[in-house]
């Protein structure tokens, strides 16, 4: 049997989903989790959302957006691990271990940040350095940590993340090297194949910064109107057209069966004019993205549940991080001077010290069972909630809503007063969340 492969990406928290990202990432991904051989993380990158957007509305907007994108196309959360990169405290803790391996000469290569050296040269700044933030100096080294926090195998990437993927791994070795061996070298993953990158509306590759997207999710008016801003040439209809070097073609062939696309090739050789071209396109399209666009446009209204799924691969994602942080913590001698603090036996010795390997498997343990914890403790609000609730409809049905919430919260009260320990601090709780909604 294969043996199961780790695959984790992160998707950076700014700017709007587009047609391009879609093929080139999106879908991949959402297919590539379905398989048994693989163990999908995915995760909002929030931390690295912040190098380049300094506004609160849209880094959290956006956190909102991308998660219910990925939702509304079926990503199974109960298959992969879906999660936000900032409700993992031990990526940024992980991350100072990787920063005191990681030299800096390494760093001053790094491509994003020299490209914004040469555009400091290139507007003859005086300071080489101008604008460019530690942030984006390092953060091939926060994104390497997200990497190595999990041990992952496979990284899909776009070309332009080769690098961090091979100092992700200069830095892993480094760290194996000094420390003993904790960490998977990670492969980058880059689709050559057929998945060539997707022209936008004036024909230069579809990106955000020339301003030429199609947003995924583009309500019907939007999509109608930027199809139409698609840049073609000035042949008439009637005219003999080239498939191979038109924008719309390519748009379409990007979705459509081959047959169709074959269909499509020889509607070109008919001289198909552009306006009708344009409008089978956006036909197609439509047709295609709207059961989505639909799931999205219910679960965008709904961060309630974006939050909860977050959550639950936060618990998923954080029954590997909690154990594995503590063991890298241990491995650079970061630890508590006895090794279980507290845990004294009755003559008041101290424990034996635990050897690596068992004080992981005491890690594991304890993060399993605060999980657990932590999932009996929701429950159990969810529990008191609806009681609530309850309360509430048959307060409301009464004839006199008024007293009957008081004597409501009387009969609770008493009852509280006699009851013991657990069901005292319910029966507390539930007077609370109803006072509450009595006044609200
Ligand atoms: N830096 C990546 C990008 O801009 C996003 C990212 C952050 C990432 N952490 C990652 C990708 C870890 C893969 C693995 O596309």
């Amino acid at each position: 049997m294969q043996a199961i492969q780790r695959v984790l990406t992160g998707i950076t928290t700014t700017g709007t989903p587009h047609l391009g990202n879609y093929l080139g990432a999106l879908k991949p991904a959402v297919a590539a989790s379905q398989q048994a051989s693989t163990d999908s993380f995915y995760f909002l990158a929030d931390y690295h959302a912040l190098i380049k957007c300094q506004d609160p509305q849209t880094v959290h907007r956006s956190g909102r957006e991308i998660a219910a994108i990925w939702l509304a196309l079926g990503l199974d959360t109960d298959k992969a691990t879906f999660y936000r990169q900032s409700d993992i405290p031990e990526i940024p803790q992980l991350a100072w271990f990787l920063t005191c391996m990681t030299a800096k000469g390494m760093m001053n290569r790094s491509h994003a940040y020299k490209a914004s050296v040469d555009d400091n040269q290139r507007q003859s700044n005086a300071d080489l350095d101008q604008g460019i933030s530690m942030g984006l100096y390092s953060y091939p080294i926060l994104m390497a940590a997200d990497i190595l926090m999990f041990n992952a195998h496979k990284i899909p990437v776009g070309k332009d993340q080769i690098q961090h993927i091979e100092m992700c791994r200069d830095i892993a070795m480094r760290f194996n090297h000094t420390y003993g061996e904790h960490f998977v070298l990670p492969k980058a993953m880059v689709d050559e194949g057929d998945a060539k990158v997707l022209s936008g509306l004036d024909g230069r590759k579809m990106s955000k910064s020339y301003g030429n997207i199609i947003p995924l999710f583009a309500p019907t008016d939007e999509l109608r109107n930027l199809i139409a801003q698609i840049t073609t040439n000035s042949l008439q209809p009637g005219e003999v057209k080239d498939p191979d070097t038109c924008t719309l073609f390519e748009i379409y062939s990007a979705f459509a069966t081959h047959e169709e696309t074959l269909l499509m090739r020889q509607a070109y050789a008919n001289g198909i004019g552009w306006g009708d071209m344009k409008g089978q396109l956006f036909e197609y399209l439509n047709d295609y993205l709207s059961p989505a666009r639909k799931r999205y446009e219910e679960i965008i209204t709904d961060p309630v549940y974006i939050e909860s799924e977050l959550q639950k691969g936060a618990s998923k994602a954080r029954a590997h991080s909690e154990p594995f942080m503590q063991r890298l913590r241990s491995a650079v001698g970061i630890m508590s001077l006895v090794s279980d603090m507290g845990a004294k036996s009755a003559g008041g010795k101290v424990k034996k010290e635990l050897s690596q390997e068992e004080q992981v498997k005491v890690d594991a343990g304890k993060a399993k069972a605060m999980a657990i914890a932590k999932q009996r403790a929701e429950h159990d609000t969810q529990q008191l909630k609806m009681r609530v609730d309850e309360l509430i409809n048959t307060i409301n049905a009464s004839s006199d809503p008024k007293g009957a919430g008081e004597a409501a919260l009387l009969d609770l009260r008493t009852q509280a007063d006699s009851a013991k320990k657990k069901a005292k601090k319910n029966l507390q709780q539930i007077v609370g969340l109803l006072e509450q909604r009595l006044t609200s």
